[in-house]
């Protein structure tokens, strides 16, 4: 039997750095980067894969220069109003997990407006992680439980984390995949990806095409999974 890949998940690394070893500035790397987002979402949407999350923005990416962030804010709201298209074509949902609260009016306002308009698409559902970070995600979850005194109604407490994560309802991640070569989790999915096979590929996140991806697949399904058993 091979493995069956319902959660796909991705880090997207090595924008800077493509775009350094072009002589380009760093904002050009997360424009083809965006590319790249694209191509790999309707290739997973063609591909049976039923939910991609990809790490768009991190808790710790405010630390990067004011003109990058701002960059990369207006990079993904024009992604979703120029994509809107893409998103209905292909039949894709679009969700997001992370704490959006932060983020401008108008940027909330297309996410939502998004999230609405694709609610009820079924080929892939796919997840932007946007101002996420794993604690965080993990310290509001026991906030929300504490303060709605949910562990007096049901003291299962592993259940009731999973129940108030963002990611409620959605497949624990088989498969995490980071570009760029690096070697490192960064606060991404921690929980969902406790028994994810690890795959870390060299390429940088914009030369990253679907043929690499549906090489890792092949890898993947080869794996042998034992979750902790025999
Ligand atoms: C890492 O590259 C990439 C990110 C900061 C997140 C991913 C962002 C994009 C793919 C841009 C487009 C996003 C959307 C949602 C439209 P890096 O800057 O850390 O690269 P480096 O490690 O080479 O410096």
């Amino acid at each position: 039997m091979v493995n069956a890949l319902k959660h796909l998940a991705i880090i997207m690394d090595g924008n800077g750095r493509w775009a350094k070893q072009k002589g380009k500035i760093r904002t050009q790397g997360h424009k083809k980067g965006a590319k790249t987002i694209k191509e790999i979402t309707t290739w997973c949407a063609k591909n049976n894969i039923a939910y991609l999350t990809l790490y768009a923005f991190s808790t710790e990416n405010w630390n990067r220069p004011k003109s990058e962030v701002d960059f990369l804010m207006k990079l993904l709201e024009k992604y979703l109003i120029d994509e809107k298209k893409t998103y209905l074509q292909n039949n894709i949902r679009f969700k997001t997990i992370g704490n959006i609260e932060i983020f401008n009016q108008p940027l909330r306002r297309t996410i939502e407006s998004l999230e609405t308009e694709t609610a009820s698409n079924t080929a892939l559902t796919q997840i932007l992680a946007l101002n996420y970070g794993s604690k965080d995600e993990i310290a509001r979850a026991c906030e929300k439980i504490i303060t709605t005194n949910a562990y007096a109604k049901n003291p299962d407490m592993p259940q009731l984390i999973e129940a108030h994560l963002d990611t409620k309802g959605i497949p624990d991640v088989d498969l995490l995949i980071r570009t760029g070569g690096e070697m490192r989790l960064s606060n991404f999915l921690l929980w969902q990806a406790s028994y994810a096979e690890l795959f870390f590929s060299p390429i940088l996140w914009p030369d990253f095409r679907a043929d690499d991806l549906a090489n890792i697949i092949e890898d993947f399904k080869s794996r042998k999974r034992r979750f902790g058993g025999l």
